[in-house]
């Protein structure tokens, strides 16, 4: 479906509205172990430890193999770390098991500790699972980010953000009062619903808040990891009149075929683009291809004579430019 200008401007001018998530959560969470009974937070972390690096369905008879030989970290200080490595066979990943192993011995017969910043601390653990554990087993208000969580919120604000764009980001979404429901929901969300390739959202709560599902092409966020982008500065010129807008039929290997708003890439072309216009800087919008990041300054311009205007929605546009015009739109809201 082609979204509105109406309906991006509302994806970034408001709060993303997520109360459907925790609904959902109950009526669709995986009968995991931990969510049937309660378990100890040596157990929740022994979880969250085998399950960052290892699929739900390989993970789990790990992990009740290993809660049952160690139910408290002092049972494991008191075993060998060649026992432990053993019961992590074919787990992959075996610094895991060692760190572990390490993290009993610290603990040196103490319960785990209960804060969030005492578990990063400790060997091995990262702020993932210092995080997961710190919500789920102690009700401490701090969001976990994990591959899962980066992909929704990727898609939900329709951006490729960078690691600590996606914790700000989950950080402001999560729930203070039940965070351990909100960090594995969102997770689950990820994993059962919003998944890497043909993601169900026709079955997600949140489709109505999510940039990407509007885009109608979902898949292409969040961004591979291993791509490295180059940053371009860009300018976008919207040229509004009471007729509409001026746009243009763009060509090129990414965007051809689409319409937009007059644009252009660095000083020159910039130059080119605004001479003899007279042009209010309005704002900035950054877009992602796979292999670029742009910076886009955006200017407002009333039409000249010779300007042909047309309604934005009788045209394929690209992203980039219906984030252009959502600036723009809330721009003139702003001003009238
Ligand atoms: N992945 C890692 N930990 C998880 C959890 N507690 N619930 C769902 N998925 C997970």
């Amino acid at each position: 479906m082609a979204p509105s200008v109406a309906i991006a401007i509302t994806r970034h001018s408001s709060a993303v509205n997520m109360r459907a998530l925790l609904e959902w959560f109950k009526e669709n969470a995986r009968p995991l172990p931990w969510r049937i009974s309660k378990v100890t937070p040596w157990e929740s972390l022994l979880a969250e430890v085998i399950l960052q690096q290892t699929r739900m369905e390989t993970g789990l008879p790990y992990w009740e193999r290993i809660r049952a030989a160690y139910p408290t970290p002092a049972d494991l200080a008191k075993d060998s770390e060649e026992n432990l490595l053993r019961l992590w066979q074919g787990c992959g990943y075996y610094a895991r098991a060692r760190n572990l192993y390490k993290l009993a011995h610290t603990l040196d017969g103490a319960e785990l500790p209960t804060t969030y910043e005492s578990l990063l601390e400790l060997p091995g653990i990262g702020p993932y699972t210092a995080a997961a554990v710190a919500s789920m087993a102690f009700g401490e208000p701090v969001a976990c980010a994990d591959g899962n969580v980066r992909r929704v919120i990727s898609r939900l604000r329709g951006e490729h953000l960078t690691d600590s764009e996606i914790l700000r980001e989950a950080t402001t979404l999560l729930d203070h009062q039940q965070p351990g429901d909100w960090n594995q929901a969102m997770m689950e969300l990820g994993s059962l619903v919003c998944t890497p390739r043909n993601p169900s959202c026709e079955q997600c709560p949140v489709s109505p808040e999510c940039l990407a599902f509007h885009t109608g092409n979902p898949e292409q966020w969040p961004l591979r990891r291993s791509t490295k982008q180059t940053h371009i500065h860009a300018t976008a010129l919207v040229v509004s009149g009471e007729d509409g807008i001026l746009l243009k039929a763009r060509d090129g290997r990414v965007l051809g075929g689409l319409w937009g708003v007059p644009y252009a890439e660095g000083d020159a072309d910039t130059q080119t683009l605004l001479r003899g216009r007279t042009a209010e800087k309005i704002g900035k919008v950054r877009h992602d291809f796979t292999h670029k990041r742009l910076e886009i300054t955006v200017y407002s311009s009333p039409p000249e004579d010779d300007d042909i205007l047309l309604n934005p929605d009788s045209v394929p546009l690209a992203t980039l430019d219906r984030k252009v015009l959502a600036l723009h739109k809330g721009h003139q809201g702003e001003q009238s």
